[in-house]
């Protein structure tokens, strides 16, 4: 029998995983992966990132430094449902990038280090997630090594995060003596996840055998509390934001991962609708619809091609198709679109909504273009930051401006910095949120395009986006500050100001102009 559209896509799952460096997400990633048949063996994900990096020089800046730079998709399907993993980079420098990916999950699991809990990155990220409403389940990994006591973390997700907690399995033993999770509702208890069905059980205290005698009473009494004091899972608050599935486990040692990924089957939302400046799209209306929140390049270096990673928001892509481009109104043909598995890529006939596709270009997209099969709309929400670091870009050989404006251009349409050009025509700005950026763009100008530079303070360092309900104040505001404004890479105007004092005087001085520090794409 024939799938219909929306049986398609509402077996889609389209999620990230968010954490603080180091709790374990590579490794969880892997896992999954690895439930889902996509890679052989464990540790291809972190080897491929060493193949990865090896063969393309720039990205000998992630090497050294150990830190994963670029964002990518991995998809595989488990027990009926296709799961799309949205990776992210785990350093903050990076985090516009991880920001602009969020916009294109329906769903995010948090992993917190059991010894640590919620860390920096982990409250940053959480809090993204929050802003857009994006339901979270919880996986407290590690638990095969120190931990803290399974109730003071539920305590500290409820503060720090404000958000429910809803213990779905809880953790039979501690670090040595940790064999695996008790299903709290089902009564059921699975040790390690090559056990494919858990084991029914009669009550706790067969579970509790399986502990070291003089852990047993306590592991007891905590069940008791656990089932007492804690929420019972609600999906309708899950799915709001308002609460967390948490699951223990430890990813390394193949504990907890199964319940996981069941949950996210069973519990995390099918494609969700999407807001486009016309109207709302719904994920499983006929027409195609999707919109560009990442571009990356030089995933393959024999040829100079740049992928731009589309979500899909509504209906099916096929190959062949045509889009239309909202930018710029103008019709393209999906000739290539691929699916990412974990080493490998593969031409995508079709892919449904929730689906995010590679779409092979040569600078005919940017991050967050729509796509449509005809109808004038664009998404809203894919978020530029303002800069934290501004820059002027000093070529060591004057003869090469016209080459580096263009590249300039071009790592800008990927969002790996942004690009100011100063009205008064002086030399461009570049802008970017965190100084790794800087390096990639350093490494990458002097790999890609022979152009060696270093970089210059500029006289600014705070940037904001400008508008005015009345076109003539922006006019004039442009007029009398033109030392301080540049255009970005859609023309939009941008002030620049010396500092955050500087930038709230002249804030004050010209009420009618409205200064933004984030730009969602139009
Ligand atoms: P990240 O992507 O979030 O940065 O974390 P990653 O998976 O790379 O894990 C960070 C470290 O924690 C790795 O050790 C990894 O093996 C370890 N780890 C992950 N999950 C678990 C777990 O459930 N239990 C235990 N005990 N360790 C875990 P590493 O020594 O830094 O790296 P590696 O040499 O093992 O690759």
């Amino acid at each position: 029998m024939t799938e219909t559209l929306a049986e398609a896509v509402s077996r889609r799952r389209t999620f990230a995983i968010i954490a603080h460096p180091d709790a374990g997400k590579t490794t969880l990633t892997e896992k999954l992966l690895l439930f889902g048949g996509a890679i052989q063996l464990a540790g291809e994900v972190k080897a491929k990132k060493d193949r990865i990096q090896t063969r393309s020089d720039w990205m000998k800046i992630e090497r050294e430094r150990g830190i994963s730079v670029v964002t990518s998709v991995m998809t595989f399907e488990y027990e009926g449902n296709v799961f799309n993993i949205l990776d992210t980079p785990g350093h903050e420098d990076f985090a516009d990038d991880t920001y602009r990916t969020l916009t294109a999950v329906d769903a995010a699991v948090m992993v917190i280090d059991a010894a640590k809990g919620i860390e920096p990155r982990t409250l940053k990220l959480f809090e993204v997630c929050r802003m857009r409403d994006i339901p979270i389940i919880t996986f407290i990994n590690k638990m095969d090594r120190e931990s803290r006591d399974p109730f003071e973390i539920l305590d500290e997700v409820e503060e720090k995060l404000a958000l429910d907690t809803a213990p779905v399995t809880w953790p039979v033993g501690r670090s040595k003596t940790f064999c695996g999770s008790f299903d709290l509702a089902n009564s059921t208890f699975r040790g390690n996840d090559t056990q494919i069905e858990p084991l029914s059980v009669n009550g706790p205290q067969a579970i509790a055998d399986r502990l070291p005698e003089n852990e047993r009473a306590a592991f007891i009494d905590e069940l008791e509390l656990a089932r007492e004091a804690c929420r019972p899972f609600d999906r309708a608050s899950f799915l709001e934001g308002h609460m967390t599935p948490v699951f223990f486990g430890s990813a390394l040692r193949n504990y907890g991962v199964r319940d996981l990924i069941n949950a996210l089957g069973a519990y995390a939302p099918p494609p969700r609708d999407q807001v486009a400046d016309t109207r709302t799209v719904h994920a499983a209306e006929d027409k195609m619809t999707a919109f560009v929140f990442k571009i990356q390049a030089n995933m393959d270096p024999n040829h100079r091609d740049r992928i731009a990673f589309a979500r899909i928001c509504s209906g099916k892509l096929e190959r062949g198709m045509k889009a239309r481009l909202a930018r710029t109104g103008k019709q393209m043909g999906l000739t290539a679109p691929q699916f990412f598995f974990a080493s490998q890529r593969q031409l995508a006939d079709t892919a449904y909504a929730g689906d995010v596709v590679g779409i092979p270009n040569h600078g005919t997209l940017r991050i967050g273009d729509t796509l449509t099969e005809g109808e004038a709309l664009v998404f809203q929400g894919v978020p530029n930051f303002s800069p934290e670091i501004l820059r002027r870009v000093r070529l060591e050989d004057a003869m090469k401006a016209k080459k580096l404006k263009e590249a300039l251009q071009q790592m800008a349409e990927e969002g790996v910095v942004q690009l100011f050009s100063p009205e008064d025509g002086s030399p461009a700005i570049v802008g970017v949120v965190g100084a790794l950026q800087l390096d990639v763009l350093k490494e990458r100008l002097q790999q890609e395009y022979g152009l060696p530079v270093s970089f210059e303070m500029s006289r600014f360092s705070v940037c904001r986006w400008i508008s005015a309900d009345n076109p003539l104040d922006l006019d004039k505001f442009i007029t009398t500050k033109r030392g301080d404004i540049c255009r970005d890479l859609d023309g939009d105007p941008v002030f620049l100001a010396q500092d955050s004092f500087s930038l709230r005087y002249e804030a004050e001085r010209a009420p009618a102009i409205k200064m933004v520090a984030i730009k969602e794409y139009h």
